[in-house]
């Protein structure tokens, strides 16, 4: 062998920490005929290459349940609890998937991403470990072939849609539905009893609280796979993002309570705020300004100051805080808050200046409705909704199965819907032409056109949906 070239396969070999036979002649001489090609750059592999690993795809296998033991591509285990590497560990992965590139050539010249693509794309005609890519348009094997290029960034998008996404509180998935269609265009996998879900402002990123693992789990808009997943303090409930996107604060449903603060950009916990009671439900208001949590333990709501992350204010009610929403003054600053109570059929109005509960209305029984009385688990009403233009607030109606609509300021009801058993979030196209709601008894979410108040569809979605929201998404 040239002692150039052994020389070579002798480092490679020990950056990745396997024995040299395992690094293929051909790939080594390859690497030297590419000696101008750019390093593939090690930040690039960190946050966007080394989730594919941990990744789940359909029904295989993810990368890091075999590699940490193979001999030849090589990914170290992850600590005890941890949900992703840490900076060194990251360090050898990058060696070790290094080992099996060809920088800045033809991509199919690197096993890295031969391996596991389809023989029929491309890919070589076995792995031991599946194939986890059909073709080279698979926008997971395009971030790997682009690291392998020598990419410091993603390509930019090439577009940011409209999506209502559907979570699905007895299932492992949640929907993601077309508004134009109203049909599903995509599930997210892989997220054990999701609950509640929110997104970047700029798309590039879905957030779902995890029930399961206790995380908030990042998405990534472009390839549909968890990115990161955020270990929080406690279980958690619902999610909102701040208006400017740099933050993500999750309801922790466990006493003594707290709401937990995620950076987005760095994607890590900044803030355990603690709060007056087990969280349920957290929400920016729309000016920005407060987050603001609802305990049904404590029956609290508590006000988040944004600009300190501080609790502000709390106002206790007489029952246990279920779903807000929120309207404002001419100026954007917030008027009211509008809550769901334990055991109350119906919403109580909270004048946000005075914080001073100022009316409750009850919703009536729709007359020939049957009216379900199982499976309420305390909360009749458990789903709110202001429309974009402001003028209506809906209230769904687990007992009569239906959405009450009301005219705001005025708070008159003006309308019902029939939305199927067991109704529950609601969500609006921007346009406010559509409401979506999470049907949980029909595993189905209500798309409602609002000027007429009828059903233009029932889109099939997992198990048990209840809280949704209207998203943008970027897409490749
Ligand atoms: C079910 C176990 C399993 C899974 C999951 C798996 N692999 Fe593998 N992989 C293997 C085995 C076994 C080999 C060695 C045999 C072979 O070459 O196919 C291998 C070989 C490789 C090689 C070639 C390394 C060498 O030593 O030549 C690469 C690169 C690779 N896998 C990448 C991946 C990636 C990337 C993923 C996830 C997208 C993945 N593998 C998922 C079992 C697995």
């Amino acid at each position: 062998m040239h002692p150039v070239r052994s020389l070579f396969l002798f480092l490679c070999a020990c950056l990745a920490g396997i024995p040299a036979a395992h690094v293929p002649n051909t790939l080594a001489q390859t690497d030297a005929a590419n000696a101008t090609a750019p390093e593939p750059d090690f930040e690039f592999f960190r946050t966007e290459v080394q989730p594919i690993f941990l990744a789940k795809r359909g029904s295989s296998v993810r990368c890091i349940q075999c590699h940490t033991r193979s001999s030849g591509f090589r990914l170290q285990p992850l600590d005890e609890g941890a949900h992703f590497w840490t900076l060194e560990q990251s360090r050898l992965n990058y060696a070790s998937a290094r080992a099996f590139v060809v920088p800045g050539a033809d991509p199919l010249q690197s096993r890295f991403l031969t391996h596991p693509l389809a023989a029929s794309a491309g890919g070589d005609a076995f792995h031991g470990g599946g194939k986890h890519f059909a073709n080279r348009s698979d926008p997971e094997w395009r971030i790997m072939a682009a690291w392998a290029a020598g990419a410091v960034s993603r390509p930019p998008a090439t577009d940011t849609v409209v999506r209502i996404i559907q979570t699905n509180a007895a299932g492992d998935n949640s929907h993601i539905i077309d508004p134009a269609t109203n049909t599903v265009v995509g599930v997210i996998e892989d997220v054990e009893i999701p609950h509640g879900v929110t997104s970047a402002p700029d798309g590039s990123a879905i957030y779902i609280s995890n029930e399961s693992l206790h995380s908030l789990d990042i998405i990534d808009s472009r390839t549909l796979r968890v990115k990161r997943r955020v270990a929080l303090s406690g279980r958690p409930n619902n999610v909102a993002v701040s208006k400017d996107g740099s933050k993500v604060y999750v309801g922790i449903m466990e006493m003594p309570g707290a709401v937990d603060i995620i950076d987005t950009v760095t994607m890590e916990k900044i803030k355990t705020l603690p709060v007056e009671g087990a969280i349920h439900n957290v929400y920016v208001t729309p000016d920005g300004r407060h987050a603001v949590a609802g305990s049904i333990q404590t029956r609290k709501i508590n006000v988040i100051d944004t600009s300190t992350d501080e609790l502000a204010w709390t106002l206790e009610m007489d029952a246990g805080i279920r779903p807000m929403i929120f309207d404002t003054h001419a100026d954007g600053s917030t008027r009211n808050i509008y809550v769901q109570l334990s055991d109350f059929h119906g919403f109580a109005v909270v004048d946000f200046n005075t914080r001073k509960e100022v009316t409750r209305i009850e919703h009536p029984e729709v007359p020939g409705e049957h009216a379900h009385l199982d499976g309420l688990q305390s909360a009749p009403a458990h789903g709110l909704g202001i429309s974009p233009d402001g003028k209506t607030l809906w209230s769904t109606s687990k007992i009569y199965s239906h959405a009450y609509v009301h005219s705001l300021p005025d708070l008159k009801e003006i309308g019902r819907v029939f939305v199927g058993q067991h109704p529950e979030w609601i969500t609006f196209t921007p346009d406010g032409k559509t409401a979506y709601i999470g049907a949980a008894g029909d595993n189905a979410t209500y798309a409602v056109d609002t000027a007429t108040l009828t059903v233009v569809a029932k889109i099939a979605v997992g198990q048990t949906p209840k809280r949704n929201g209207t998203v943008l998404m970027q897409v490749d």
